[in-house]
């Protein structure tokens, strides 16, 4: 990502929150595991897309308009003997000279510098009700503003969630994003062809979960999006299992949830195969059914549609599926109305998806209704059918659980499928796996 695009990214940002206003954005801090080692460091999503910053514990602020630049930068201090223990630093020289900062400065100068630029603005956007001790901070920082300026100037009187206007900007993918999203997609998929072509009886969930990750980190991905599922047989039924400790077993399926994330950007892939390479016919039924109701789904995906079409769609096809299987009795309108599909199919059939995995942005409008999808706009179709493992259901397809899940781009005229990479039709599932 070059320089040049984040220089854009925080001019729409001051573009949309105006002249009067700041805007202030902290980066992640690290985070302790335990005795002195921490959690592998991810930078927040929203400092990094306005900054490209790669460290812990520094501030962005936006100053629209502001004379001597409009964004400041504060980060941690060059040590040479922290840094010959925990790594090199960019230091407030090099964010100037690299990161393009108008003007950096260390963190020690913060409580004198940000009332400084607090002062003269009218309102804050900053983040609110996620991290409280940095609330305090800027609460403070505003009292030492008012104090300084005792009336002279304004200090902002209002606060506004930094996401109200950022998170629509994540929301429409710049062409940039969507290069990043396509290499994620393209590792993930390549990533979910090595599990099935590995997929054998006997072997751990955690040996599938283990290869994920090294194809991931081998072509560029070091750090998974979520964390992976690898569910086999009835496991499948539990949505966010990820013990990955069960042995996958002979004429079970097994539901491999997984994504890399690449340079920041998620993947989320869902495929469901047989563990022997072969789909029994129960199998088969069901995955036919989930397959029709995701192409449905992402047949509706397109510029101007509801953002719930995709859902709409894939509940209809469900409902009726379940029908035809014998699974639900009745007429298939009526059982749709009274969500009769809820005990098989109960979560939704997508989300947002960028920098984080369930990405930000509003689903619905101000006065409710759901908002229509825009070209830039990235989603996951992701239907699934999770039957019990009881009297509910004939007993061929107890205990069977498939989800299949796709990353889709809206485009201008339509849609792209990101993650086209990893086949879902069984027959080309069957083939790849007899390779
Ligand atoms: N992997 C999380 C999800 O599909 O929402
Ligand atoms: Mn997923
Ligand atoms: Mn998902």
């Amino acid at each position: 990502m070059s320089a040049s695009e984040y220089q854009r990214r925080r001019a729409a940002l001051a573009e949309r929150i105006g002249p009067e206003a700041i805007a202030i954005v902290p980066a992640a801090r690290e985070t302790e595991r335990n005795a002195g080692v921490n959690h592998p460091f991810r930078q927040d999503s929203d400092f990094r897309y306005l900054t490209g910053f790669p460290e812990p514990d520094a501030i962005a602020v936006i100053v629209p308009g502001r004379e001597d630049g409009e964004f400041v930068l504060f980060c941690r201090e060059r040590d040479p003997e922290r840094e010959q223990w925990d790594g090199r630093r960019i230091g407030a020289e090099g964010a100037v000279t690299d990161h393009g900062a108008d003007q950096a400065h260390t963190l020690a100068e913060l409580d004198q510098r940000m009332p400084e630029l607090l002062a003269g603005r009218t309102r804050l956007h900053c983040p609110i009700g996620a991290d409280a001790t940095f609330e305090a901070r800027i609460q403070d920082w505003l009292g030492r503003a008012r104090a300084a300026t005792r009336g002279s100037t304004p200090v902002p009187e209002t606060l506004t969630r930094i996401g109200v206007d950022l998170h629509e900007l994540r929301l429409r993918k710049d062409p940039a994003e969507i290069a990043l999203m396509r290499r994620a997609a393209e590792i993930s998929a390549e990533g979910h062809r090595a599990l099935m072509r590995r997929c054998r009886p006997g072997l751990p969930e955690l040996s599938l979960e283990a290869e994920f990750q090294y194809r991931c980190a081998d072509a560029g991905a070091r750090l998974q999006a979520y964390p992976p599922i690898v569910a086999g047989g009835a496991n499948a039924c539990i949505l966010h299992y990820t013990e990955n400790d069960a042995r996958l077993r002979d004429g079970e399926l097994v539901l491999i949830d997984a994504g890399g994330e690449f340079e920041g950007y998620a993947a989320d892939i869902t495929r469901t195969f047989p563990v022997n390479g072969r789909f029994s016919t129960p199998q088969r039924e069901l995955y036919d059914l989930v397959l029709e109701a995701q192409r449905a789904a992402i047949a509706v995906a397109c510029p101007g549609a509801s953002v719930d079409a995709p859902h709409q769609a894939a509940l209809g096809v469900l409902t009726r599926g379940l029908v035809r299987l014998g699974i639900l009795e009745g007429d298939p309108e009526t059982l749709l109305q009274e969500g009769a599909y809820r005990p098989y199919y109960m979560h939704r059939t997508g989300h947002w998806l960028g920098m984080d995995v369930h990405d930000v942005g509003r689903y619905r409008d101000q006065d409710g209704a759901w908002r229509a999808l825009e070209p830039g706009m990235v989603i996951t179709v992701e239907p699934g059918l999770y039957m019990p493992d009881d009297a509910r259901v004939p007993i061929a397809y107890r205990g069977i659980g498939i989800r299949i899940e796709d990353d889709v781009l809206i485009t201008a005229d339509g849609h792209e499928v990101l993650t086209e990479g990893a086949p879902k039709d069984p027959e080309e599932i069957e083939a790849l796996m007899a390779s």
